[in-house]
């Protein structure tokens, strides 16, 4: 790859995903997009350039996809679901168990950030059905959405993070692979969603997890997400981000919160 198009590319994936690479990325760069090439029988970055300028181009649609960091695992960082399920849930479904509530899994990679708040939910409500709860849970890749979409895993996967316990339970296992149990994933839509592009959504969200994202993308884009974050909330709304991120008070919209040692953002009145 030419210097030349190493700052293309840089750019490109910057302006499409808000993911921050810089030139001592070459070969981060280099080792992901070269089975690009392979896929789609190109010879040369130049002319992977020249497909890619098509923002819906299948090429496009594969480069994002190899350039997008997916590692997840269930219950990540275990706090944010004891949240969820100790606080943020019982608060909501206190006074009115009919209450709709809407939550939002927001770069859900391969989906085991959705999977694990339906296993919170169907610990606490016990039968699903019963509640209006949905979770919408949205990533820029197709590739990893079309993954997440069918909830099924590798032994390896679903033994991250979970017990064997929560496996018996949650999974139907067919010929090695583990696939969620209907009535979770019927709770659950996912669809491709760039983050940093307005939200045009008109059902608001309750509570919205956008964790291990904030950290690639420069302040500019922080502040963007954290505004698109905001408009997707309804007021008093929940956001609960990342162990190793922080929101300051240069990006408004929130009020820090706490609960047993859990950071969670509230939408400001
Ligand atoms: C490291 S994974 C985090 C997955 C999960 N939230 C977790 O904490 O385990 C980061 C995800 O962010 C997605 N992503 C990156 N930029 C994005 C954007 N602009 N809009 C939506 N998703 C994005 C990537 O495709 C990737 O799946």
């Amino acid at each position: 790859m030419t210097d030349r198009e190493l700052r293309q590319f840089i750019d490109h994936v910057k302006s499409q995903t808000g993911i921050n690479l810089d030139a001592s990325k070459r070969y981060l760069l280099e080792s992901r997009l070269s089975p690009v090439l392979q896929k789609f029988n190109l010879n040369s970055y130049a002319e992977l350039w020249g497909c890619v300028s098509d923002d819906r181009s299948i090429e496009n649609q594969a480069l994002i996809s190899a350039i997008t960091t997916n590692e997840t695992y269930f219950f990540r960082d275990e706090h944010p679901f004891e949240l969820l399920k100790y606080k943020l849930i019982p608060d909501l479904l206190g006074e009115d168990q009919n209450v709709v509530v809407k939550i939002a899994s927001a770069a859900c990679s391969s989906g085991q950030e959705a999977y694990s708040m339906a296993m919170v939910l169907k610990e606490i409500l016990f039968n699903l059905t019963d509640f209006r709860v949905q979770i919408n849970a949205f990533d820029i890749s197709d590739d990893i959405i079309a993954a997440a979409s069918k909830g099924e895993y590798t032994k390896f996967e679903v033994q991250r993070g979970l017990s064997d316990e929560k496996i018996r339970s949650y999974f139907d296992c067919v010929n090695d692979r583990y696939q969620v149990k209907a009535e979770l994933r019927s709770i659950i839509s996912f669809s491709k969603r760039n983050l940093l592009k307005p939200a045009r959504v008109v059902a608001k969200f309750n509570i919205i997890f956008c964790r291990n994202v904030v950290n690639y993308f420069e302040d500019k884009d922080r502040a963007l997400l954290f505004d698109n974050l905001a408009a997707m909330l309804l007021p008093r709304g929940i956001l609960v981000i990342g162990a190793t991120e922080f929101l300051n008070n240069q990006f408004g919209h929130f009020v820090k919160k706490s609960y047993k040692g859990s950071v969670y953002y509230e939408k400001a009145g």
